[in-house]
């Protein structure tokens, strides 16, 4: 089957979480090129209006914005009511956050908003659209991990855990889903620049490897969900070094780098 068939046959509308900045953002502009009709979901309403003006306008598509915060409890019930109505076909569950610093110092507030986010909202949201998929023939899931979780990121142990999880949780589903027409691939994010570089205290020169652009991890990811492919970790550069890397020094390298950048 052809892309633009199998997008046809997932209907024409997708839903994007962290659609206001980076990798969210990115999908939204390649999705809207294809022709397909956004829900966009952030904090940001007001970035998300702009954006869903700026796609609307420029390939004559629909767009629907929910501005709400997904660490909170509950706020995934929110989403699915919103979208009740629509014929929605494609999940990409990429909202996500990371704060640097030491588990014992982090307050429990802190952690339960990072659990929510990275991990709640993605279970809840994929259960309730896998579901709509399944009775519908076929749909398409990204999932949103992060590269080097699985060998642990001190100082971002939550961070680490919760994104782990994501890809544990994402390759079951890609087996389990088999033969339903649900396609479900964890975007395992390699260094990719967007804000979120900065906010974790990175700079382009503290990096070991130049980040990807947000289109390229864009581009890789949705031809890993064409072809069903259980993860992905967009640029070879970083498929290659992931392979190559034990997970004790990429563990003591991220370790190392995160105490230096936050004066930890
Ligand atoms: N860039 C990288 O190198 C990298 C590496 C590993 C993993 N990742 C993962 O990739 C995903 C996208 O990140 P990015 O790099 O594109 O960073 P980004 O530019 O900071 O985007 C993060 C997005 O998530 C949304 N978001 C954050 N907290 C939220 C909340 N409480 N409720 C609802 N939406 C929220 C933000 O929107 P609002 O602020 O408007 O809410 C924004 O749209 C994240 O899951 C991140 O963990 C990125």
């Amino acid at each position: 089957m052809k892309k633009a068939d199998l997008l046809n046959k997932w209907g024409r509308w997708a839903l994007v979480t962290g659609a206001s900045s980076g990798i969210g953002e990115a999908f939204a502009h390649h999705l809207a090129s294809l022709g397909c009709n956004l829900v966009l979901v952030a904090r940001r309403g007001k970035t998300l209006k702009q954006l869903g003006e700026s796609l609307k306008r420029k390939h004559s598509i629909e767009y629907m914005v929910i501005p709400t915060d997904l660490s909170a409890p509950n706020a995934y019930q929110q989403v699915m009511a919103a979208t009740e109505e629509l014929p929605i076909g494609l999940l990409i569950s990429n909202a996500g956050a990371g704060r640097p610093g030491k588990f014992l110092d982090r307050s429990n507030e802190d952690l339960s908003e990072i659990m929510e986010l990275n991990l709640h909202s993605h279970v809840w949201l994929t259960q309730h659209f896998a579901w709509k998929f399944t009775q519908a023939g076929g749909g398409g899931i990204v999932l949103t991990g992060a590269m080097g979780a699985v060998s642990g990121l001190p100082y971002m142990a939550i961070e680490a855990g919760t994104k782990a999880f994501i890809e544990a949780f994402g390759l079951s589903l890609n087996y389990e889903f088999k033969n339903t027409g649900v396609h479900c691939t964890v975007l395992v994010t390699s260094p990719t620049e967007t804000p979120v570089l900065g906010k974790l205290g990175f700079t382009k020169e503290s990096l070991p490897m130049q980040p990807i652009s947000p289109q390229q991890c864009v581009q890789e990811t949705m031809e890993a969900l064409y072809q069903n492919k259980a993860s992905i970790i967009p640029g070879k550069k970083f498929r290659i070094m992931n392979a190559l890397t034990p997970k004790s020094t990429s563990k003591k390298m991220m370790g190392a780098i995160l105490k230096k950048n936050n004066q930890l």
